[in-house]
């Protein structure tokens, strides 16, 4: 009889323990961004046999001057999807709890394959090439004083810091 209260308590506490733990991790994350994100992800690169290796230094993104200087919304770079039918419809919006981009986007380019999303690396290549493209693109045939300032695309170094000396 002993043993079955046991029993009874533990399940109770550990039921009662995730629980907590759920309602946390929600309200944790946070809602407001910081004026900039320095963004690294430590051995993420893999080389050809297969070991995972640091490559490039970490990347600061002015993340208060993309949205109130450049005019870029939060939803250009902050997606939460459902589906509807063929179309992703984004719905997150400002003020949500925002998750990290490796909580969706698996580093593991097999597991994001399987996932069927875009693996990590690729992800913030994509983000934040793309839009950078979109604007040099746009700037074609139009008069130099007209033309908008992009972001870095081709120059490595003027997104990736120096990696610092071990
Ligand atoms: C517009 C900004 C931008 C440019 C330009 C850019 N990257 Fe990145 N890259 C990122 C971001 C953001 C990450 C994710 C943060 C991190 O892990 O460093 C990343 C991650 C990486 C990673 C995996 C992480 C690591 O440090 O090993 C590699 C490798 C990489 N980039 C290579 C390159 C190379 C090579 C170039 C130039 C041809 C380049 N990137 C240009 C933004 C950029
Ligand atoms: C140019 C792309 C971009 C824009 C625009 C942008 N963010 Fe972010 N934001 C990021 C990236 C990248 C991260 C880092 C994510 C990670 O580490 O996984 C981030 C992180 C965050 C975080 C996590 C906390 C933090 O700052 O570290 C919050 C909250 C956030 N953003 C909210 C917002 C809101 C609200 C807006 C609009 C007012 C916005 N972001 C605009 C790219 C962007
Ligand atoms: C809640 C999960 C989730 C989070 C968090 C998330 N993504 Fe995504 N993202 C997806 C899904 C699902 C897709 C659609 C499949 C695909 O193209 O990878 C997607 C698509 C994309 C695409 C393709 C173009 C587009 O917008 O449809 C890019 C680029 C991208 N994400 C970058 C990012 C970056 C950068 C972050 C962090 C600032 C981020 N994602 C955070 C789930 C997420
Ligand atoms: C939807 C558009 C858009 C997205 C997405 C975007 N950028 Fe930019 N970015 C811009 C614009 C516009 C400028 C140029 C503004 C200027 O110099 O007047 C810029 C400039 C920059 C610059 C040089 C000036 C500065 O403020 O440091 C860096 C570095 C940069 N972006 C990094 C990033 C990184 C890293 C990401 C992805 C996490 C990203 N950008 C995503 C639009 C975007």
């Amino acid at each position: 009889m002993r043993k079955r209260i046991m029993i009874f308590f533990v399940v109770a506490l550990t039921g009662l323990f995730f629980l907590t733990v759920g309602v946390l991790t929600a309200a944790d994350l946070p809602t407001k961004p910081k004026k900039e994100e320095l963004i690294e992800h430590n051995n993420a690169y893999k080389t050809k046999k297969g070991k995972m290796k640091d490559k490039k230094g970490p990347v600061k993104l002015t993340h208060e001057k993309h949205n109130k200087e450049y005019k870029v919304a939060c939803t250009e770079c902050h997606h939460e999807y459902k589906k509807e039918g063929k179309k992703n419809i984004n719905t997150w919006k400002e003020g949500d709890p925002t998750k990290k981009c490796e909580e969706c986007h698996f580093l593991d380019a097999k597991k994001a394959k399987k996932k069927k999303v875009k693996s990590l690396n690729l992800a913030y290549h994509k983000n934040c090439k793309d839009c950078h493209k979109k604007i040099k693109k746009e700037n074609k045939g139009k008069k130099k004083e007209d033309q908008k300032k992009t972001g870095p695309i081709k120059k490595c170094k003027k997104c990736h810091q120096k990696k610092k000396k071990k």
